[in-house]
């Protein structure tokens, strides 16, 4: 559904309660554009992919998930990097949304983001999830890119975003997506 309100739809690719990729997501919460609106969608209770469970109809969680993706005018992912690519989680829950009927991540319009304590802060993560974004036919936002090097000393134990600089780029970052969303519709 398209509002003149913008919802966009977050997801995590970690589940870990103390995840850097989960904090980035609370920051975005506190820095959106006027007219944004962030959900995210916890994905702890999607079921690994089986197309047999699939044949019998999409479980329940699957289907909540797939019905937020369809009323969301994007999606904001934020993810580890897991040796060098995406963690089974976050593709996981991705293979069940790019399942048919009516694929809800058909044309929709994403942007991601990274966090990790070590120095490359996502990149080869997020080059990989590009890749998947071509097979589900999304519409990813190229820049500007947030990966969160050294996530460690920006964000503190109680998991919140302090480091200054990653806070503005992440403001501007979802500005720019809110302009690109409205540019696809
Ligand atoms: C199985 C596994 C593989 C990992 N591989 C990488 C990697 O290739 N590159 C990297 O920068 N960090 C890697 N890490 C470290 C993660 O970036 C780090 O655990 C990060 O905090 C995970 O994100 P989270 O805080 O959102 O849970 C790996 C961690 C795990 C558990």
């Amino acid at each position: 559904m398209v509002t003149d309100v913008l919802q966009v739809l977050g997801i995590a690719g970690s589940l870990r309660r103390g995840s850097y990729n989960r904090a980035l997501l609370r920051a975005a919460a506190e820095l959106l554009p006027d007219g944004m609106t962030l959900e995210v969608f916890d994905l702890s209770p999607i079921p690994l992919y089986n197309a047999d469970v699939e044949a019998e109809g999409f479980p329940a969680a699957v289907r909540s998930f797939r019905e937020r993706i369809a009323a969301a005018d994007a999606l904001l992912i934020a993810t580890p990097e897991y040796n060098y690519s995406i963690p089974g989680v976050l593709k996981n829950a991705i293979d069940w949304a790019s399942r048919p009927p009516e694929p809800p991540l058909a044309k929709k319009p994403v942007a991601m983001m990274g966090a990790s304590d070590g120095g490359f802060g996502t990149v080869r993560s997020q080059l990989n999830l590009r890749q998947v974004f071509v097979g589900t036919n999304m519409i990813p936002m190229q820049k500007p890119e947030v990966l969160v090097s050294r996530a460690d000393q920006k964000i503190d134990s109680s998991g919140r975003l302090t480091d200054e600089k990653t806070r503005s780029a992440i403001r501007d970052f979802l500005a720019a997506l809110a302009a690109w969303t409205r540019k696809q519709r």
